[in-house]
């Protein structure tokens, strides 16, 4: 039985037959995303009993020395809510296969273990490929040849899908030469944040928004995606791929497109990529001279955050040219009806002075001030992402008291965490069941994929061509302040924290 409504399904169909094949199973996604989603997936009964997770490296583990690796990492990464008998029986359901790509021998012992079960034909197969995305290609071809790609199996490609358009291209089409575009699901996992799921239900499920989600009262939109983080161990592959590659040309860009899409005629199927497809075909094209007034790109120095001090990007990362931005913040526009003369402003930055994601928009102040004063503040709807998940809705309202009117801004305050007594599920966790029951509305389809890297190229090439440095800001501060200036100059500044 397969759901074809994914976001509206409130309950879960029946678990189908599934084996895991995670291609980078001793990796940190596997170990601290991977199989804690899928441990909160067998708790709550959504992994048919028979699965089998079948992690795949250049480690010489056996089965149990595996189970101990995942053992230890369920511990950590799911802690207090860790039933030992529950992780117990999936760790029974693992195992550890070295291969090695280029090793003919490795492969088949791999395909026997796939095909060791007599339920194989029917059995949903997922290959989930968390390794560099060098590997997406020969890791596909071994597979088709050795009669494991045909449905009902299923190819899980992470981030990034390239490193530019020709790249993108490239992997799409030597992973499509073995597997069909529905048996490819390319992640991005802020599509699986709830909050994000749930930007959907607020514009599609509720009536009042839709008359506002337009130019005539929506004077600018927000979208803000800060880490306290660093790089840590991922240099290396930060270093060739930089903020506009790791987070905007992927994260940021959905976020931006559910929240510009027209309504989709439903939410099952392709409908919702389609309407995403036509806003990122819609964004203003990246000229020079755009590229110059409306991005800026930033880089942290070593600085302070909390009581911590943290070190500068150059000194965590050793091999560099300098040029590497851990900070974007860009403007741009949506060239539609509905959003013409709209400025989407969207920034994203490592080791600010803050974690927070968050879409904000901002409404136009009211035509006449019938009270004599300006309140202060336009109306906002913002929609929390992290840390906390919920929604806010800015108002005016009278300060109580003789004497006139005074007007404070209040909110209407929607937290998950208290309005729901449920725990929010981490975004892996319904990803990985909408791969198993072959749901792709929450997956980028190639077409997607390859308009994000149209419209991000000119700006890759531009700073390129260029070659000037990005502008260094103190880790622990909010960025580079041409990135206030951006905004500034329009006459709007950035909601900071409220
Ligand atoms: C990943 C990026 O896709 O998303 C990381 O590669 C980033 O650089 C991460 O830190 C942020 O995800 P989240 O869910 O913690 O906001």
């Amino acid at each position: 039985m397969t759901d074809t409504h994914g976001l509206s399904a409130v309950t879960h169909p029946l678990p189908e037959r599934c084996d895991f094949t995670v291609f980078g199973g001793t990796g940190d996604l596997a170990l601290r995303k991977l199989l804690p989603a899928l441990y909160h997936c067998a708790a709550e009964g959504r992994l048919s009993p028979d699965t089998r997770v079948i992690a795949i490296s250049r480690s010489t583990y056996d089965d149990e020395g595996y189970r101990a690796l995942v053992a230890d990492a369920l511990a950590e990464h799911v802690g207090d809510r860790l039933d030992p008998a529950i992780s117990r029986r999936l760790l029974d359901r693992l195992h550890h296969i070295r291969v090695d790509i280029t090793d003919e021998h490795d492969w088949h012992r791999l395909a026997g273990v796939l095909k060791d079960r007599p339920d194989f034909a029917e059995t949903v197969r997922v290959y989930y490929l968390a390794v560099a995305p060098r590997l997406y290609a020969p890791i596909c071809r071994q597979l088709g040849d050795l009669g494991l790609s045909q449905e009902p199996a299923r190819v899980v490609l992470e981030k990034p899908i390239g490193h530019d358009l020709a790249s993108a291209r490239a992997v799409n089409d030597a992973v499509g030469a073995v597997f069909t575009e529905q048996q490819i699901f390319r992640i991005d996992h802020y599509l699986g944040k709830e909050s994000v799921q749930n930007l959907l239900v607020t514009r599609f499920a509720n009536t009042f928004l839709e008359p506002l989600w337009n130019s005539q009262w929506i004077d600018h939109v927000q979208i803000t995606v800060a880490e306290t983080l660093g790089v840590g161990e991922r240099g290396a592959y930060y270093d060739e791929a930089g903020a506009l590659r790791d987070m905007v040309q992927n994260h940021l860009l959905q976020l931006l497109c559910l929240v510009a899409m027209e309504p989709p005629i439903e939410i099952g199927r392709e409908d919702v990529r389609d309407e995403k497809l036509k806003v990122l075909q819609a964004l203003a094209p990246m000229t020079p001279a755009r590229i110059d007034r409306d991005t800026v790109r930033g880089r942290y120095r070593a600085g302070r955050i909390g009581d911590d001090l943290v070190p500068g990007y150059d000194s965590e990362v050793a091999d560099n040219g300098g040029l590497t931005e851990t900070f974007v913040a860009l403007r741009t526009e949506v060239q539609n009806w509905r959003w013409a003369g709209v400025p989407f402003y969207l920034r994203t930055g490592k080791r600010l002075d803050e974690r927070r994601s968050e879409i904000v928009l901002v409404f136009k102040e009211p035509p006449v001030d019938v009270f004599g004063q300006r309140a202060g503040e336009p109306n906002r709807l913002t929609i929390a992402l992290s840390p906390e998940e919920g929604m806010k809705l800015q108002l005016s309202a009278k300060e109580p008291g003789p004497g006139g009117y005074r007007l404070k801004p209040v909110s209407l305050d929607l937290s998950y965490a208290t309005t729901f007594d449920k725990r929010s599920p981490e975004a892996y966790e319904r990803l990985l069941m909408d791969v198993v029951r072959g749901i792709p509305t929450l997956f980028m389809r190639r077409d997607e994929v390859e308009a994000a890297w149209t419209w991000c190229e000119p700006i890759l090439k531009h700073w390129e061509d260029t070659a000037l440095p990005p502008k260094s800001y103190p880790a622990g501060t909010p960025g580079p302040s041409a990135a206030i200036t951006l905004i500034e100059r329009d006459g709007r500044s950035w909601q900071e924290h409220v």
